[in-house]
Formats: C-alpha cells, structure tokens, sequence
C-alpha cells in the first residue's frame, strides 16, 4: 500500500506522541503510585461515625507535628462549621461523607476534591492568611446551597497549636497501596 510522504510523518509523529504519554502515565501510576483522585483510602460508609479516624474532627497533629483537618460531609453541612488554620503551612486535608457525594471546596484556593462515600479523599496544600467560605459543589439535595462553612486563616505567630492527636489511619484491603501517598 502506498502512503503519501506527508501522511507517513504525520502516522509517525502520533505514534511517538502516544507512545510518550502512555509512558508517562504508566510511570505515574505504577512508578510514583498516583491514583486519581487523591489517594484509595476506604471507609464503611454506613460506619463512619464510629470509625476512629472521625471520631473527632477538626484539626490535629501528628506525631511529626503534621497538621491534619478531619472533615465530615452530610446533608447540610461540613463538620466542623469553622477551621482555624496557619498561614503558609502545608496542610493535609482529610475528608468522608456520611451520606451522598459531596463536593468539598474552598472557594478562591486549590483546595478541592469530590467526597464519594465510601472513601476518604484526601489533598495537601497551604494558605494565605484570610477568610475563605467551604462550599458544596457537587449538587446533593434541596439543601445543597445552604452546605458552606467557614476557613480563617492567621499568621502562624498568631495561631494556636491544637492539642488533637492525629487519629492513626487504620488500613483497609483497598486502603493498603494508598499510605504511600499520605506525606
Ligand atoms: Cu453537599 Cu451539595
């Protein structure tokens, strides 16, 4: 079969370009472990408020003095209703719902994932100092535009430290390959 000059370049071109990208992805999600989105940490959705892990949420630190937020997503709310927080400090969020899918975000950061019950979502980042308002962005009932709650952060002088310990992440089955990503 004949195939004009240009047209071969072209075949070629595409494949080295899809060859790149598939490498990429596999380096990503067999080499580096990156599972979107966040992380596979599960969580028995009917067991939640039992479960250890949010038995207290809020903010905590861990043993390294890591700071932690434990929020729960239910039909209307975000728990806890405020969260004071350091500026310029990373910060790991830890996320479930309760009942339905959620969208946790806070407004004007790139703070945000989509909670899914059965799992914990899970993102690192910073702040500048400021208010932020928490929003629902996933619509989840007649009250979903009531669903916000609220995000005060100072300068890390004038913040005090939580006296929470950080609740020790149990493993699940499924749970198992997504500690790696939790520093
Ligand atoms: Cu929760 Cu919309």
């Amino acid at each position: 079969m004949k195939v004009d000059l240009y047209e071969r370049i072209w075949m070629i071109g595409v494949g080295i370009m899809l060859a790149v990208m598939f490498s990429v992805m596999a380096y990503a999600g067999l080499g580096r472990g990156e599972t979107p989105p966040s992380h596979i940490e599960t969580i028995n959705p009917s067991a939640v408020l039992s479960d250890a892990r949010f038995r207290q949420t809020g903010v905590s630190a861990d043993g390294s003095g890591h700071l932690h937020v434990t929020v729960l997503g239910a039909t209307f709310a975000w728990l806890p209703q405020t969260i004071t927080l350091p500026a310029r400090t990373p910060i790991t969020f830890h996320i479930t719902s309760v009942d339905v899918v959620h969208g946790f975000e806070i407004v004007r950061t790139n703070g945000q994932t989509m909670v899914i019950p059965g799992y914990v979502s899970q993102f690192t980042t910073t702040f500048a100092p400021g208010e932020y308002m928490i929003a629902c962005n996933e619509y989840c009932g007649v009250g979903h535009h009531l669903m916000f709650s609220k995000l005060t952060v100072v300068p890390a002088a004038a913040w005090q430290a939580p006296t929470a310990i950080f609740a020790r992440r149990t493993q699940t089955a499924l749970g198992a390959g997504g500690e790696h990503a939790h520093n």
